[in-house]
């Protein structure tokens, strides 16, 4: 029987898990439920609905209602919500954590106290607040050498760093007022100096297959300058490390990962079955921990789907079906830069409804996937968020930026993209950075 395959979610991560899926051999039936209609998916759906992804009940009954064999979580809302626990009562096995196990991503205080109680290197200084006792000591104790996190979900809004968005001690004092004024609690951290990389794996409970390392950018403009977005694109290199790492930055990434799938498994008493996304800082002397995901990262899936060797339906399987031991997971030896096109002014107030003009056509080694756009009156238009990625393939990373640049340069209007990513001037900024760390 051919498998039937739910996605969860729209953009263009779930995009490329659909294109990931459908060049298996095994031709899967896809579905897709999510809060809007991306187009690309839906040309290769035989059933698309529009729903609330987060509500167990209207996600489940889909499932059912069109026979899905199997369902893949995209984004962190439904995961967090329990949709998955929904689906697996349903007896719809899921890619994607149960809410319990989903914590890893849906609380910073409850990721960290994990490392803390199961003894794993990684954490830095940390320590949850539910009021403001007590906070300007620690405030003190590392004076803007902090960071300040909403414990809850909030869209990558909740992070304030010390040195880009914190400025004085008062502008801490206040932010840590306005969460609690909200009713949030909080962590104060250490600020960790470094260059940050994702390591995410495939986790069957048991077994881990890790994807090749990826270094995301987070700001809005070149240079790294600019409020902070959901990633304006990444990369990754042939040999599946980054130039600024080394072998043992991420044999300890690696370690942390399965670590932490072994204490989740022990914390929750289930196996942790989907993609643990763990967001890492190479510091001057360890790999230390940022923070989990309990999903694939958006971009970093774009460029690891698209490399993605194995036939993902069988990987699919094999974490649903706690099989993952018994296949190899492997990515070709090849590199890859990814860039998201954005309308102007995204983040803080992106244009909207302006017609994306896609390329007519791709040069061979480049994929292209949709993320925040309708089509309207027969036309494809942007929504206001990252709007569409381009994904480069080639034998080195010059060749992979340049034949990345060359499509996402074929968008015109009132669209921008980042156009250092990747760039060998871009990476030896971060070679150097980090040379610069170690040998203080
Ligand atoms: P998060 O939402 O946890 O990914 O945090 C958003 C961004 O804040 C990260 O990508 C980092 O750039 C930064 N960040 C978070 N925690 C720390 C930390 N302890 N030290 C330095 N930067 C951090
Ligand atoms: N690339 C960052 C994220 O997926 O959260």
């Amino acid at each position: 029987m051919s498998e039937r395959i739910l996605i969860v979610g729209s953009g263009a991560r779930e995009h490329a898990i659909a294109v990931a899926l459908a060049r298996s051999s095994q031709h899967p039936e896809l579905l897709c439920v999510s809060g809007a209609r991306n187009p690309g998916i839906a040309a290769m759906t035989r059933e698309y609905e529009e729903c609330d992804i987060t509500s167990r009940e209207a996600v489940t009954a889909f499932a059912v209602r069109h026979g899905a064999t199997l369902a893949i979580l995209g984004p962190e809302a439904p995961l967090a919500a329990g949709v998955a626990d929904a689906l697996w009562a349903a007896k719809i096995p899921v890619v994607g954590p149960t809410q319990s196990l989903a914590r890893v991503e849906s609380s910073k205080a409850f990721t960290r106290q994990l490392l803390a109680k199961h003894a794993i290197p990684g954490n830095p200084f940390f320590q949850r607040f539910e009021s403001l006792n007590g906070v300007e000591e620690i405030l003190s104790e590392f004076p803007m050498r902090h960071v300040i996190k909403d414990d809850g979900l909030a869209g990558g809004k909740g992070v304030k760093v010390c040195g880009d968005h914190l400025l004085t001690h008062e502008d801490s004092l206040a932010f840590c007022r306005e969460l609690i004024g909200h009713g949030h609690p909080f962590v104060v951290e250490e600020k960790l100096v470094g260059e940050e990389f994702s390591l995410m794996s495939f986790c069957d409970g048991t077994t881990l297959r890790h994807m090749p390392a990826v270094q995301d950018h987070k700001r809005a403009y070149d240079g790294d300058r600019g409020p902070n977005t959901g990633g304006m694109g990444t990369y990754s290199d042939a040999d599946h490390k980054l130039p600024f790492l080394t072998e043992a930055d991420i044999v300890a990434a690696q370690s942390i990962n399965e670590r932490v799938a072994a204490a989740l498994a022990e914390e929750c008493g289930a196996p942790y079955q989907g993609i643990l996304y763990g967001g890492f800082m190479a510091t001057r002397d360890s790999v230390r921990l940022i923070e989990y995901n309990a999903r694939f990262g958006d971009p970093e899936s774009l460029n690891l789907l698209t490399l993605l060797e194995t036939d993902f339906v069988a990987v699919c399987r094999a974490i649903v079906d706690r099989q993952l031991h018994s296949i190899d997971v492997t990515f070709a030896a090849k590199a890859s830069v990814c860039r998201y096109v954005v309308p102007e002014g995204y983040p803080d107030q992106p244009r909207k409804g302006d017609v994306v003009n896609l390329p007519s056509s791709l040069s061979d080694g480049v994929s292209m996937y949709l993320s925040a756009v309708d089509m309207v009156d027969g036309e494809l238009v942007a929504t206001g968020s990252r709007t569409v990625a381009f994904v480069g393939v080639g034998d080195t990373l010059t060749e992979a930026e340049a034949m990345c640049g060359a499509a996402a340069r074929q968008i015109s209007g009132p669209f921008f993209y980042r156009t250092d990513i990747g760039t060998p001037e871009a990476i030896a900024r971060r070679v150097e950075h980090m040379q610069t760390l170690r040998q203080a």
